[in-house]
């Protein structure tokens, strides 16, 4: 194919030289952290996800909303690689750089610095350092007089607390949790509120990515960027949780915000 020269070359002033392609491309978008596409998950006979397309960014605060059985826990459960799709794509954040929080944390019979201190030596760490580590992050939520408990005996506020300590020491890139403070009472439902929202704060540069479920929709007022909207396994509205709020969305989601569906 025949080449046809410039007419003037394109250095030849300055300010009239037209940017290489490279320069006026828009900067390439951060790759997600999470990504679905098409994914169902099949529980036997019971379809619990149904063709979920979703892609998580850095630094975003994610609400999974929805009635009960809709596929939240199970849609958590998927971005942490605890559960493989029936069919579809995921591509997730390695399991060591994200931390799942469950509604009742596991907690071993030992001390609560132990238990801190045990998940972090599992991901690799020597024990001294673990030990640390689980002492400083202890004392960051604000249970440092209680590291020598045994773990078992702890209210569920302060079981939730040690789960933060845990996601904190390990330094995760992002946290998952799944409705962290739905048994506790108001009190400790606030305290984990306020480390939830500290653990979304930039940490040395990075911001940490949050993805939790939650039946709380003053929370996820508080605490969202985003809402994604689940119903029987399948995404009905992902919006910036204003636009959540503030509407229009699927009769469905919207019944549910009104508080008719629950
Ligand atoms: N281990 C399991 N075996 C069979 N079915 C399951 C299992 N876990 C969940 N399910 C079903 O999958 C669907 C989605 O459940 P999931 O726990 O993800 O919902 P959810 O939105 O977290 O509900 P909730 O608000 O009650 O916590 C439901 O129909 C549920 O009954
Ligand atoms: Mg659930």
């Amino acid at each position: 194919m025949k080449r046809v020269a410039s007419i003037m070359p394109l250095d030849a002033d300055p300010a009239l030289a037209i940017p290489a392609a490279a320069d006026v491309r828009e900067p390439a978008p951060a790759p997600a952290l999470f990504s679905l596409r098409d994914v169902d998950l099949h529980y036997g006979r019971v379809r619990a996800l149904h063709g979920v397309d979703l892609s998580i960014h850095a630094g975003e605060r994610v609400a999974l909303v929805g009635t009960n059985g809709s596929g939240k826990s199970t849609l958590l459960r998927v971005l942490h690689g605890l559960l493989a799709p029936t069919s579809g794509t995921v591509s997730c954040l390695p399991r060591n750089r994200q931390a799942l929080v469950f509604q009742r944390p596991h907690m071993l019979r030992t001390s609560v610095r132990n238990n801190v201190a045990l998940g972090l030596w599992l991901r690799g760490m020597g024990w001294r350092q673990a030990r640390q580590s689980a002492v400083d992050a202890l004392a960051r939520v604000d249970m440092a007089e209680l590291a020598g408990r045994n773990a078992k005996a702890l209210s569920g506020g302060q079981q939730q607390r040690v789960a933060l300590a845990q996601a904190w020491a390990m330094d995760a890139d992002a946290l998952l949790l799944d409705e962290p403070t739905a048994n506790l009472d108001p009190h400790a439902k606030r305290e984990v509120e306020a480390l939830m929202q500290e653990f979304a704060q930039p940490r040395s540069g990075r911001t940490m990515t949050m993805v939790f479920s939650s039946h709380n929709l003053g929370q996820v007022k508080r605490l969202a960027s985003r809402v994604v909207y689940l119903e029987r396994g399948r995404v009905l509205a992902d919006l910036p949780v204003h636009a959540f709020f503030n509407g229009p969305l699927p009769e469905e989601a919207g019944l549910f915000v009104k508080g008719e569906k629950i």
